[in-house]
Order: C-alpha cells, then sequence, then structure tokens
C-alpha cells in the first residue's frame, strides 16, 4: 500500500514537473517557445485560424541549418484553447519526394495561410511557392486543401496570379501607355513600375505572387493579398466562393511602394493592413496602412510602432506575418511576428504584441512579457 501511495505520489510528482516545464500564461517576444511536448514551436511564417473555439497555427516547418531555409518537411500546425499553450498536431501538407511534383521536397514553401469555407465545408490552405532549384524566380502562389483542419492536406497546384487579366484600378488606357521594364538600369524605374511596366511585363504569364496572406471578411467573402511586380505593389484579389482560385476581380495597391509581409484585420468596419520593408530576412521599419473598403484605396499611416529608434527601424527585430483576433475579446489583437534566423531557421523566433489604439490607429509597443489581461484595461 505504501509502495503504491509513494508510486502515485512520484508519477503526480513527474507529471505536475513536466507541466511546469511546459505551460504557459504569458507571453515572451522573443524568447524559445515551448510546445505542450516541450519543444520549441515550429511554425514560422505563421497563419491562423480559429475553429470550434480552439486556434490553430500554420506554418514553416524549418529543420537545422541553412538547409531549413527550403521545404524540407512541409506546413506544420498546432493547436491551442487559449494562445499560450500549443499542441503539435504534426505536418498538415507534406513536401512531396515525386520529382514530377511541383512540391517536391527542397523546394521554398512559405507563409502557409488557412481558411475553412462555409459552404464546402474544406479547409483551403494558400502559400508562396518557390520552385526548387530557382532560387526566388517562379513567385507562384498554391493551393491545398482538407476535409479536416490539421489535415492531411492536398496539394492542388501553384501558379502566377491572373493571366490577362486587368486590375480594376488600372485601365486599358493606363495598360497601353506603361512601358514594360526589362532591367533595373531602365531609365526611370520606380516611375514605370508605378506605371505598370512590371504589370505588362507579366500580362501574359501572370502576375508575380510571393510574400502573401488571407483574409476573409464578415460576409465570408475571401480574399489572397500579395506581394507581386517584383515585390514591388501589393495585389489584393478577391477569391472564388469555394477559395479555391481566384476570380478576375483585383486591385493594384501602393504600385511601386515596396510591401511585403502583408496581415489585415478589420476592427469596426475599418481594415487596416500591417507589412514590411523589402530586406530578406534581416528586419527593417514596420508599415501601417487603412482602408474602408478592402478592395478601395488604401491609406499609408506610417510606422506602427512606438519604441527607440532601433526598435522603431526593426520592428523590435520581427517580420510581421498575421494579425491573430483574440476569442471573447472585443477590438483585442495580436501582431504575430518572425525573427528570422536564416543561419539556423529552425531556432527562428516569435514575436507577439498586443496590438494598442490611440483614436483608433493601431500601433505597438514593446513588451518583454505580457498576457490576454493586457485587453481587459
Ligand atoms: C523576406 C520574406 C520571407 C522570405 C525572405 C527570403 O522578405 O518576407 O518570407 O521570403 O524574404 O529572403
Amino acid at each position: 500500500m505504501i509502495k503504491r501511495t509513494f508510486n502515485l505520489l512520484l508519477i503526480v510528482g513527474l507529471l505536475s514537473c513536466k507541466q511546469d516545464n511546459v505551460l504557459t500564461n504569458s507571453f515572451n517576444p522573443g524568447k524559445l517557445w515551448l510546445d505542450t511536448n516541450g519543444e520549441h514551436i515550429n511554425a514560422h511564417g505563421g497563419g491562423f485560424l480559429i475553429y470550434n473555439n480552439t486556434y490553430y497555427w500554420f506554418g514553416e516547418h524549418k529543420i537545422t541549418g541553412k538547409e531549413g531555409n527550403r521545404a524540407m518537411v512541409g506546413v506544420g500546425v498546432y493547436s491551442s484553447k487559449d494562445l499560450y499553450n500549443w499542441k503539435n498536431e504534426g505536418i498538415a501538407l507534406e513536401v512531396s519526394n515525386d520529382s514530377n511534383s511541383k512540391l517536391i521536397k527542397g523546394c521554398t514553401l512559405e507563409r502557409p495561410k488557412v481558411i475553412y469555407n462555409k459552404k464546402t465545408k474544406k479547409f483551403v490552405m494558400w502559400f508562396h511557392h518557390e520552385l526548387k532549384g530557382q532560387g526566388y524566380d517562379a513567385a507562384l502562389t498554391g493551393v491545398a486543401i482538407s476535409d479536416n483542419i490539421t489535415g492531411p492536406y492536398n496539394y492542388i497546384d501553384s501558379f502566377r496570379i491572373h493571366p490577362g487579366v486587368l486590375p480594376l484600378n488600372f485601365s486599358q488606357d493606363d495598360f497601353d501607355n506603361a512601358s514594360i521594364i526589362e532591367s533595373r538600369k531602365d531609365e526611370n524605374w520606380k516611375e514605370k513600375v508605378i506605371k505598370g511596366g512590371f504589370l505588362k511585363r507579366d500580362f501574359k504569364g501572370g502576375q508575380m505572387s510571393r510574400d502573401m496572406t488571407l483574409f476573409v471578411d464578415d460576409d465570408q467573402t475571401a480574399y489572397h493579398i500579395t506581394a507581386s511586380e517584383q515585390n514591388q505593389t501589393l495585389l489584393i484579389s478577391k477569391l472564388s466562393d469555394d477559395y479555391q482560385s481566384l476570380s478576375n476581380e483585383y486591385v493594384r495597391v501602393f504600385p511601386g511602394q515596396r510591401n511585403e509581409a502583408p496581415a489585415i484585420f478589420k476592427k469596426e468596419g475599418t481594415y487596416f493592413m500591417v507589412s514590411s520593408g523589402l530586406t530578406g530576412w534581416k528586419p527593417n521599419p514596420g508599415k501601417l496602412a487603412v482602408a474602408n473598403n478592402i478592395m478601395g484605396d488604401w491609406e499609408f499611416l506610417g510606422n506602427p510602432c512606438r519604441g527607440t529608434d532601433e526598435e522603431n527601424k526593426t520592428t523590435f527585430w520581427s517580420q510581421s506575418t498575421y494579425v491573430i483576433p483574440v476569442l471573447g475579446k472585443k477590438d483585442a489583437f495580436i501582431f504575430a511576428a518572425d525573427r528570422w534566423r536564416p543561419e539556423n531557421p529552425i531556432d527562428g523566433r516569435y514575436v507577439w504584441l498586443p496590438i494598442k489604439f490611440e483614436n483608433n490607429i493601431p500601433y505597438l509597443e514593446w513588451e518583454n512579457s505580457w498576457d490576454l489581461t493586457i485587453f481587459n484595461d
């Protein structure tokens, strides 16, 4: 009996010890973030989906060493009820071993995002896809679908976007007047970009699509937002009703203004977009924009960071990936970003900060450690 009680105490002790190790009730930006197995969360360039009162975190599964910058495994998925503690749900989309597949192991698969289509009851994943061995030249967007949120997702295809289709805010006259940009040495390069020089160059074969995100509006219309035209211009496109392809409706946003890492959220009917500039894995000043209509005119509001010069110049040493609405709290949003480690990508860190508002304009401040009670104020 004594022995049995002792064993029981030992088991309980071990269990609580393990839990002490991994359970957390705060966000600690930039620190290692252990999942419920005690391993650093491996879901970089993440996208989030709330389904059945649970948060799901999809992201790039990285491996150690420089090789980890390419897709050697696929898209990882984690689940959480409270946003602090995340359970590894495995690999949602696996890269392929078939050399005929565009999704072959060693390609580049970045910034996966998943949305749920209420009509078809399918989960639809979109991601930035670059073909193996071609650097960032292919500039494709990829799609995969699943009946289960955690997968496995079936890869459909990857493609350039809107071949032969003009943006809604770019007329046939604009197109006729644009001059194709052959090289960066072109005179008045920037002016030509703004006037559609890359758009015209890529018109037939389809527009480039690199850093991307998705946004589902209150009426269930979904949008694909992507860095196009050599990362010089964002394109916002309406998705088809089943979310599995792009409709022909799209607009150019901030032509020539070099936005990457877009993330959109909506507060009281107003759309906000955070994004970054263009410095690869190195951080740069964050950007904020606002619009009353997601496909309408976007207005640039500057850098949302309020910190030291160094923090503002680097967005707290991070690059945006998603804005997470917090369940059960009104107007509570989390800025989720990556602190990349390209030398050893698996060790990349996550920087999550509460989005604060002043006169309805979002801003960010550094917090060493914080929790959701910050939204109670
Ligand atoms: C960043 C981009 C990342 C990744 C990286 C590669 O600017 O946001 O997703 O593509 O460049 O250098």
